[in-house]
């Protein structure tokens, strides 16, 4: 007995052991391995006249909304004291330094110091379709004729909200990373720059860009439920072109519009349009719907109030929304335009080295994957990254464990030594543009007479120049082959034209390592530098870190400095070369900060914080001509219909087909309706209206101009009737605001189209 019991014991202690293994993985999974949030903001800036930010095209000014964007934000937190971090994700060109000085200001007064630059990574997704103005640095207001209040302040107030959102709603939660490739999405488009590159080097890699995408999948503890989806993958917000004139979050964009719509309608809180249950119409067919849509008229334009349009959304932001973010990584040389770039006139491939038709850069356009409908090619490039995130997200296994940790630095680019593997010494350079930088792109045209690759400027050029501000002779040298065009980085009136001062900065979560970078890496650029972090990190660390470690570049991040090519790159000087503003060495000098910022993490050890940027607010050129009051025709009130929808002789609509209705209206700039929409699709059922699209959605369009007269606002509804729409009696909606005067308050106002079936 004495003696059983005590051999036994062996095996009770194992027994013990192994439920109390796993009554630790029970509960540390249940619980999650970290604090958790996710939440998003609609972001939407000025959709009437004010130019957008990417292709510095003066003439392509908003006029209309056709998706919104949105700051999509998510938290990770060790516990609730310890170490956090923030990643906000922004439907815009970049981020931008004076953004981020503003909304460090708006946490710390918040949230005292738990919200620092050293935590808080603002990235933008590089869609070229978003309102600028809101940039500090004197080159990047200038297409937008200075600086846009509304514009930055929309930006502001979203990260803002999305941060308040998601730390009030931070929770035990679990992290999943997962990785796989993304065909057909981006190709390169310098690709005669990437085979500057050493030969030892390409033959590394399979292709001229990186395909891969990186999803985190962020699951609730207590619940078990998905909460969202985070991934990070490089290619260009051009799929909309530089004549496109409506609000549009690009490709990426349009992924996460399609990622939260597809969990939504794959869990029970669907938005209404995919759950619609159209009982009450489905006995109706043909004629009877048309009678039905018949006997319902226009409403006719009636003031509501200033929220009301926020109750006809579709998807309402009570903080429970999935978020579904698409991050931008190294997309320097990276077009969604996969078709390649062909000359406008002969249908032939443009020359190689240069881009160019003959000579001429205008000529010489990439083509979408929808080409010639670029909403089409901005669908198709969003999808692909969008079911490459499902599958990534459906099948993520690998749970990120371990550290949360952070370093962050400023440093002053325009003299950085860099030590070449101890060889020599060599200098960044204070920031400069070339003649490459003038010609633009494949997907986008820039000055005509410029080609990328341009060496040489013409004796007129450097006349002009010179006019404008004449270089150094030190800077000339260090900017070699690059031939100043630009003195971007010596010129400083009325106030600094290109920054000096950028963030770098590292988030660890785990296994995880995000490089946040204030620019566009070229393909490259990027696979170097993360190369050389995991190298630092496996190699100086505390064996935390190894071969799985997994690095990503979070690109146009906390500002916004323009391109990094190689050093080999930049010997070409095609567009990305000629656009990297410190000069040849600009890559190496990251290469070595980040370095040290590895090191750093790896050892446990702080850095300095180095030079502040400036803030220029109160420098910064504003030219505010938002609209200074208006009032209907004589007549006629806001929200009146003025053309009703087109009906066809038939008498209904198929699906496929378009609707569209013209209502009375003003300028959209009176109010964003932030969180609100100016268009809704509202279905009938049974006796009342409900809302199954609104401005978030991609078949709807809300496109505003002034009538001929040159007086009176006009805001033309168009709906492209989805495939999935059910059979019924629709109309159109439109919201809008106005005022009388410059300082007089804002009315609001609504209306509705007479009703039509679609069958
Ligand atoms: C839709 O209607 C059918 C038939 O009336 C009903 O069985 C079903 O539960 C409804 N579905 C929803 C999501 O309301
Ligand atoms: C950056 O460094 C340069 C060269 O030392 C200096 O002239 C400049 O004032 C610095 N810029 C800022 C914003 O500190
Ligand atoms: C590290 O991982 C990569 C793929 O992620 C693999 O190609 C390489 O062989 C691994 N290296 C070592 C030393 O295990
Ligand atoms: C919009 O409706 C008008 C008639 O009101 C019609 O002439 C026009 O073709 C329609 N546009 C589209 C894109 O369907």
């Amino acid at each position: 007995m004495t003696r059983s019991k005590i051999k036994n014991r062996p095996l009770l202690s194992l027994v013990v052991a192994v439920l109390g293994f796993f009554w630790r993985t029970i509960t540390a999974s249940s619980n999650g391995e970290y604090l958790i949030g996710v939440g998003s903001y609609d972001m939407t800036g000025p959709a009437a006249g004010v130019n957008m930010m990417g292709y510095a095209n003066p003439f392509q000014t908003t006029a209309g909304v056709h998706f919104r964007l949105r700051v999509r934000t998510f938290i990770v937190a060790e516990s609730s004291q310890g170490p956090r971090f923030a990643f906000v994700n922004l439907d815009s060109g970049m981020a931008s330094q004076l953004v981020t000085i503003k909304v460090l200001e708006k946490l710390k007064t918040r949230f005292g110091g738990l919200y620092t630059e050293e935590n808080v990574a603002i990235s933008g997704i590089h869609t070229h379709a978003g309102p600028g103005g809101y940039l500090q640095y004197m080159l990047y207001t200038i297409a937008s004729l200075g600086f846009v209040q509304q514009s930055f302040d929309a930006i502001v107030d979203a990260i803002e909200q999305s941060i308040i959102q998601v730390h009030g709603s931070l929770k035990p939660g679990s992290v999943f990373i997962n990785q796989g490739d993304v065909e057909n999405a981006g190709i390169n488009r310098s690709p005669s720059a990437y085979l500057m590159n050493p030969e030892e080097e390409r033959a590394r890699y399979s292709t001229n860009v990186d395909k891969l995408m990186t999803l985190l999948k962020f699951v609730d503890g207590a619940s078990g439920k998905s909460i969202g989806g985070f991934s990070w993958y490089a290619t260009h917000g051009t799929s909309m072109s530089k004549d496109n004139k409506l609000i549009s979050g690009d490709n990426k964009g349009a992924a996460a519009r399609l990622f939260e719509d597809w969990f939504a309608s794959a869990s029970t809180q669907s938005p209404s349009h995919s759950i619609t249950n159209s009982s009450s119409s489905s006995l109706d067919v043909g004629d009877e719907l048309i009678k039905k849509a018949q006997r319902i008229k226009a409403t006719g334009g009636k003031l509501c109030g200033p929220k009301t349009s926020q109750g006809f959304k579709v998807r309402k932001n009570d903080g429970s929304l999935f978020v579904g973010a698409f991050c931008q990584s190294n997309v320097g040389d990276v077009t969604p335009n996969v078709l390649g770039a062909f000359c406008t006139d002969s249908g032939k491939p443009c020359d190689f080295q240069h881009s160019t038709c003959d000579g001429d850069n205008q000529r010489c356009l990439g083509r979408g994957p929808g080409y010639p409908d670029e909403i089409l090619s901005t669908k198709i490039i969003g999808e692909r990254q969008f079911k490459q995130a499902v599958d990534l997200f459906m099948s993520a296994t690998e749970q990120l464990t371990g550290k949360i940790d952070y370093r962050h630095v400023y440093l002053n680019f325009t003299n950085i030594e860099v030590d070449l593997h101890g060889k020599n010494v060599v200098q960044t350079c204070p920031a400069a543009l070339g003649p490459g930088f003038a010609a633009g792109t494949t997907d986008g045209p820039g000055f005509p007479g410029f080609q990328q690759g341009d060496k040489k400027l013409s004796e007129r050029w450097i006349k002009l120049r010179d006019a404008l501000k004449k270089p150094s002779q030190y800077q000339l040298d260090c900017q070699y082959p690059k031939p100043v065009l630009i003195d971007s980085g010596e010129k400083f009136d009325p106030y600094a034209w290109a920054p000096a001062i950028l963030p770098i900065q590292i988030l660890r979560l785990g296994k995880l390592i995000i490089l946040s970078v204030p620019g566009e890496f070229t393909t490259m650029a990027g696979r170097r530098l993360r190369e050389a972090v995991k190298e630092t990190l496996i190699g100086d660390g505390s064996g935390e870190f190894d071969n799985n470690t997994h690095v990503v570049i979070a690109g146009l991040s906390n500002t916004y400095s323009q391109y990094v090519a190689t050093f080999e790159e930049y010997t070409q000087q095609r567009y990305e070369a000629s656009s990297t503003l410190y000069g040849p060495h600009t890559l190496s000098a990251y290469i070595q900060e980040f370095k040290k910022l590895a090191k750093a993490m790896a050892k446990g050890e702080p850095v300095p914080k180095g030079p502040s940027p400036p803030d220029l607010s109160s420098e910064i050129i504003r030219n505010q001509v938002g609209p200074v009051g208006e009032s209907p025709p004589p007549g006629v009130n806001f929200g009146d219909i003025k053309d009703d929808v087109n009906l066809p002789k038939s008498g209904s609509f198929a699906k496929g087909e378009r609707v569209n209705a013209t209502f009375w209206s003003a300028n959209p700039r009176y109010d964003l309706l932030t969180e609100g929409t100016y268009a809704v699709v509202e279905m009938l059922q049974g006796k009342s209206w409900i809302s199954v699209y609104d401005d978030d959605d991609l078949s709807l369009y809300y496109k505003f101009k002034v009538d001929k007269s040159g007086y009176y606002g006009l805001a033309n509804l168009e709906w492209e009737i989805p495939k999935e729409a059910k059979s019924g009696v629709y109309r159109l909606r439109h919201f809008g605001s106005s005022r009388k005067k410059k300082d007089s308050p804002n009315i609001y106002f609504t209306g509705a189209s007479s009703s039509f079936a679609v069958s």
